[in-house]
């Protein structure tokens, strides 16, 4: 893009001030603004101006009833198992990670997914995902191909962090990785925000950027060519997520689901975490800011609560429905940030109070579109400990307890108990899960 092309469609779109700075900038300060100025689409910007407008609207979810949760059990849960692993040795399943996200509550410098969380080792996040697949890839003698979106900010030393740890045992033809789109600030009244004089503010489209991601840079063609049918996400600051589960896989294609979700019991009435609600035959995540107390603390007939289960952002998609929602629009949700920013004179100041919105898309939006979701409880101990915060819940500290108290029950279900005082880790290409122990275990009973 040149400066008289920048121009014209900045003035289309009311935004000519992204330019008011031009004449003060040097050779590479410009072509750095027309690079950021060409990736700015104006269908997005018309978006995000829309969503200024509507103001963030609360959804009614008074109307909404908790979904059907499956709990399986027996010779449901071993019917699923074997549809999985059906699935999972005929190579149509793949990971799928969320990795572009900015880790701002953690404090982290660098992409989360590189944070040392390894009990013992200090190995990072992405190992312990990558160990997990490739468990699961000798396991089954399959690929499972193994799809990480980053963000322009943090693609090149996600990009490094496997070339240096070469590809955690992966095969680097399997693993793919894809950039979501970044999308500029603007204030109130939908200028787009500079934060240094050649410079748009932009900050990554969330992770229902995703969709668009994966259309964008050829992943889903990619997953079409392979023969890929399910597609297991996650995120990355949960080390405890049993990727490309059997059971999940399992139940996901047994049901013809189009977006299956896992989710997990509440620890508490108020917890921060999404729940899936049923309005007539659609459902919809609604976010723990729109329950209301009452909804919040209903309790079923059970004595439980009634809306018992959130989702931690564990799913499983069918890929065509990917393919096909890839270019549908989301919703946009916004939110009201500190931006640094420049005055008329060029000068940068850092706001004490927040001036203005970051737009993000959420994946679970799609929700209402799937024909048909399904819902499977899991225990959250197993499978659940996010590292979001530098302390206290949710943090490094917490998730590696987790981690090694859930591989202290391994290891007692050999026989084998291992004091707390003791630290452990497992190196999940080792043992993915307590049956690859139990092997181990008679060998131990034989010594
Ligand atoms: P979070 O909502 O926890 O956001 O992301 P975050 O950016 O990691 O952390 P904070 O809120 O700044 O502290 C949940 C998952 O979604 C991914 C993250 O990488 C994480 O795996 N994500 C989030 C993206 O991939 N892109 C985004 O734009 C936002």
């Amino acid at each position: 893009m040149n400066y008289a092309e920048a121009e014209k469609m900045l003035k289309k779109c009311g935004q000519e001030h992204v330019l008011a700075f031009w004449k003060k900038l040097n050779k590479t300060e410009r072509a750095a603004l027309l690079e950021q100025i060409a990736k700015i689409e104006p269908k997005s910007l018309a978006y995000c101006r829309e969503a200024l407008e509507k103001g963030a609207e609360v959804p009614d979810s008074s109307k909404g009833k908790a979904p059907k949760v499956a709990v399986l059990k027996g010779k449901k849960l071993a019917e699923a198992v074997a549809a999985g692993e059906k699935e999972l040795k005929a190579g149509r399943v793949a990971a799928l990670l969320v990795a572009g996200g900015q880790g701002s509550r953690l404090g982290y410098d660098g992409p989360k997914g590189c944070f040392s969380i390894g009990p013992v080792t200090g190995a990072p996040l992405f190992y312990f995902h990558a160990r997990k697949i490739l468990a699961r890839t000798i396991r089954y003698g399959a690929t499972i191909p193994f799809y990480v979106m980053t963000s322009e900010a943090n693609n090149e030393a996600t990009v490094k962090c496997f070339e240096e740890n070469d590809y955690f045992g992966l095969n680097p033809k399997d693993v793919f990785f894809f950039t979501q789109g970044m999308w500029p600030g603007m204030t109130q009244d939908g200028k787009i925000i500079l934060d240094k004089p050649g410079h748009v503010f932009m900050s990554p489209d969330g992770h229902g950027g995703l969709l668009a991601a994966l259309k964008r840079s050829g992943a889903l063609a990619d997953m079409k060519k392979r023969g890929i049918k399910s597609v297991f996400f996650f995120q990355v600051d949960n080390p405890l997520v049993e990727i490309a589960d059997p059971a999940f896989i399992g139940y996901h294609v047994m049901n013809k689901s189009e977006y299956s979700l896992k989710l997990c019991a509440k620890r508490e009435p108020k917890e921060k975490v999404g729940m899936p609600m049923q309005f007539g035959k659609t459902f919809r995540m609604v976010e723990y800011t729109e329950m209301t107390d009452e909804q919040c603390n209903r309790k079923g007939k059970d004595g439980k609560l009634y809306f018992l289960y959130g989702s931690p952002a564990i799913h499983v998609f069918d890929r065509a429905f990917l393919d096909r929602e890839a270019s549908q629009p989301m919703p946009i949700h916004l939110a009201f940030k500190k931006i640094p920013v420049v005055d008329a004179k060029g000068n940068v100041s850092k706001p004490s109070e927040p001036n203005g919105y970051k737009f993000e898309k959420f994946i679970f939006d799609v929700l209402p579109k799937a024909k048909v979701a399904s819902f499977l409880a899991f225990e959250q101990k197993e499978e659940f400990s996010p590292v979001k915060n530098a302390e206290g819940g949710d943090s490094p500290a917490s998730c590696r307890a987790d981690m090694q108290a859930k591989w202290r029950r391994w290891f007692a279900e050999v026989g084998v108990t291992v004091p707390e005082s003791m630290p452990i880790e497992i190196d999940p290409a080792y043992a993915v899960d307590s049956s690859d122990l139990k092997s181990i275990g008679i060998c131990l009973g034989a010594e």
